[in-house]
């Protein structure tokens, strides 16, 4: 290779280094995204139940409680199979145990269940 296209090789070279360094800073955020969320408004129906706790720790992270809110009177089954679709479908972090507790809970609470 002489010295000539040894140089031009080089101008390439360096051209697509710069490329890559504008592609990279462009893609890289110019600042931290702010986003305010409203005040979660809507509660839970309060209870001795320790489930009550736990529903208030867990079912809270990914939207608001009125979805829990809105639906029919329901026995404890149904939000046991509820509670397991956000852990399996949603991957909601809700620890195996908890399940029980909570569908009693939503069952009491929110269904017919005895209190
Ligand atoms: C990891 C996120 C996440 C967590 C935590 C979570 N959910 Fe959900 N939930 C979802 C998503 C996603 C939907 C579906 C939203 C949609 O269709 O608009 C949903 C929907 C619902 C609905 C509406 C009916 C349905 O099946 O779509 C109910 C009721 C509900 N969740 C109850 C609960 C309860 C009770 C808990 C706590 C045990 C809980 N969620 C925790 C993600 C979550």
């Amino acid at each position: 290779m002489n010295v000539s296209k040894f140089a031009n090789r080089m101008t390439r070279t360096a051209a697509l280094l710069g490329l890559a360094c504008t592609l990279a800073t462009a893609a890289a955020p110019a600042h931290a995204l702010d986003i305010k969320l409203p005040q979660e408004t809507s509660q839970l129906k309060a209870s001795t139940l320790a489930g009550h706790q736990s529903a208030s720790a867990w079912c809270v992270m990914c939207h608001s409680v009125d979805y829990i809110n809105s639906q029919p009177p329901m026995p404890a089954a149904f939000w046991s199979a509820e509670v397991t679709k956000m852990v399996k479908v949603y991957g909601a972090p809700i620890p195996e145990d908890q399940i029980r507790l909570i569908s009693e809970y939503l069952g009491a609470a929110y269904g017919n269940d005895p209190k």
